[in-house]
């Protein structure tokens, strides 16, 4: 794992845009995995800026959200398709037949998680997956307790992850199901990249790189891939117990940075 400790949630946006930028300039036709929620956020807005200042297309890039919750469709003001649409899709030059999210509003979910999951081997697999973390340690809406293994399926959401994502509004019918990547599918991408900001996040974080690899937190399963980068401000990196040797290895890529230009 490749750990950078940010000075900022926003330098955490700005070095992921890179890695995003360096990927879409190398393969303009790269496949990217996308993560909904508060995280990433700050990312798009820089991937925005990027492409409306003419440094980055995405003419030619294929998206595969993580997940989306079951029973709304596309249209419906909570759904992850919406608010990929206002936060990133309708603001870039992207195709909108390229980007992928599971339908909510499937009549099968089980028959739909299988396609997906089909889909994104038959586009040849995702070269780079965005994740966040959430508190309770799930990426994608692997929930704790899934299976290392999991392949894209139906999940049910936690009660840490409904009052999370603030799915309890009284006049609110809330979905309480998601289709989400599993977690073997998350593994199965070419480099993962990974985002966590604010003191909330400090206790997965830890969890994550530093505890033991365990479903009961599955973003710990990023243990696992050869290429994981973890960008992370100070709040999150807060309860790392690992930051002095993580700051030996940014001291030596530097080093090797500057010698090498
Ligand atoms: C989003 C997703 C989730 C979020 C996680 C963190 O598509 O699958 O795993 O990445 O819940 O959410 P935020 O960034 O809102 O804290």
């Amino acid at each position: 794992m490749d750990v950078w400790i940010l000075g900022s949630a926003q330098a955490v946006a700005v070095k992921a845009a890179d890695l995003c930028t360096e990927l879409i300039q190398r393969k303009p036709d790269a496949r990217l995995g996308l993560a909904t929620g508060t995280t990433p956020q700050a990312l798009y807005a820089e991937l925005i800026r990027r492409n409306q200042r003419g440094r980055l297309s995405f003419s030619r890039v294929e998206t595969f959200n993580l997940d989306e919750y079951l029973g709304i469709g596309p249209e419906h003001p909570r759904s992850f398709h919406r608010a990929m649409r206002e936060s990133l899709f309708d603001l870039v030059d992207i195709d909108p037949s390229n980007a992928h999210l599971p339908a909510g509003d499937c009549d099968d979910p089980a028959t739909e998680a299988e396609a997906y999951e089909a889909l994104i081997g038959a586009r040849g697999g995702i070269d780079l997956q965005i994740l966040g973390i959430g508190r309770n340690g799930h990426i994608g809406f692997n929930e704790p307790g899934s299976s290392l293994g999991s392949r894209t399926r139906v999940k049910t959401l936690s009660r840490a992850t409904l009052r999370d994502n603030q799915l309890g509004e009284p006049d609110f019918e809330a979905p309480s199901m998601a289709i989400t990547m599993g977690i073997a599918t998350i593994l199965d991408a070419g480099a993962l990249l990974v985002l966590a900001t604010g003191a909330a996040k400090a206790p997965a974080v830890a969890a994550a790189l530093e505890g033991p690899l365990s479903a009961s937190c599955p973003a710990s399963a990023i243990q696992l891939h050869p290429r994981a980068t973890v960008l992370l401000d100070p709040e999150a990196a807060a309860q790392l117990r690992l930051t002095e040797y993580y700051a030996l290895v940014d001291r030596a890529r530097r080093r090797l940075a500057a010698d090498s230009s």
